[in-house]
């Protein structure tokens, strides 16, 4: 094998990887909504007990979930990157731009950052 073939297979490797990094992205579009009403979690536990059910502070994921250090400490070995620690906004995030109770989750860095392909539950 010379130089030219190494480079060549190495770069169909690379192409395969990719490839099958975005298959495995595609089915993430699926509607997946209530993580935690199977968990028997009620709504009063996320929305308190106002009667205006809205957007709910970071806090009260966090009251459940852990601090977001120890949270971050947990997905360290996320690739392509931990989605809980990252340069914008440390482990600081709101919970919220990336995770949605109601709706499918959102990948917040993909817009910005192509490489960043990870999927949300
Ligand atoms: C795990 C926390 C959590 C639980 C449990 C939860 N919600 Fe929500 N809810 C949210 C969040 C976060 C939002 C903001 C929108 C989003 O990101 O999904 C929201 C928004 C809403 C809204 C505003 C409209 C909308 O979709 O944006 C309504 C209405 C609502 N929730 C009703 C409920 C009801 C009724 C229950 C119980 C069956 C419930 N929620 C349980 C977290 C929760
Ligand atoms: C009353 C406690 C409680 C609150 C409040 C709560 N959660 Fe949860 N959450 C749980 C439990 C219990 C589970 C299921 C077990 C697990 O996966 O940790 C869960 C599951 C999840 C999952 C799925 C994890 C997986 O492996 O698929 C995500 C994501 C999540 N919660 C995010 C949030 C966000 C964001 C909020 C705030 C809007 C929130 N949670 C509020 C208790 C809570
Ligand atoms: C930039 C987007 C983003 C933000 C912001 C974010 N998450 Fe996540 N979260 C993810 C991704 C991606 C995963 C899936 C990691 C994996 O592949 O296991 C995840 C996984 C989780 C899990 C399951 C982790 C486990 O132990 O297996 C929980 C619980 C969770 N997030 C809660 C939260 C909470 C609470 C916040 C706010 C403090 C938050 N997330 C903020 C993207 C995000
Ligand atoms: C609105 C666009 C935008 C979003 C959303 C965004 N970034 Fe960035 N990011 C940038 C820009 C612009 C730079 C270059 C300036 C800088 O370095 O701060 C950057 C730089 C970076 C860098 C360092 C340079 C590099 O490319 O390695 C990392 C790491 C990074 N972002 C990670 C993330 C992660 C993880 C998320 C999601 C949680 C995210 N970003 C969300 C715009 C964004």
């Amino acid at each position: 094998m010379n130089n030219l073939t190494v480079s060549r297979s190495l770069g169909v490797g690379l192409a395969g990887l990719l490839a099958a990094a975005s298959l495995a992205a595609a089915p993430a579009k699926a509607a997946r909504t209530s993580k935690h009403a199977g968990q028997g979690i009620t709504c009063v536990q996320c929305h308190g007990k106002s009667a205006r059910k809205e957007a709910v502070p970071m806090r009260q994921c966090v009251g459940c979930h852990g601090d977001t250090v120890a949270l971050a400490a947990r997905t360290a070995q996320i690739k392509p990157t931990n989605p809980h620690q990252n340069r914008h906004y440390g482990t600081q995030a709101d919970c919220n731009l990336c995770h949605h109770e109601h709706a499918v989750s959102e990948n917040l860095c993909l817009p910005c950052h192509t490489r960043f392909t990870f999927q949300v539950p």
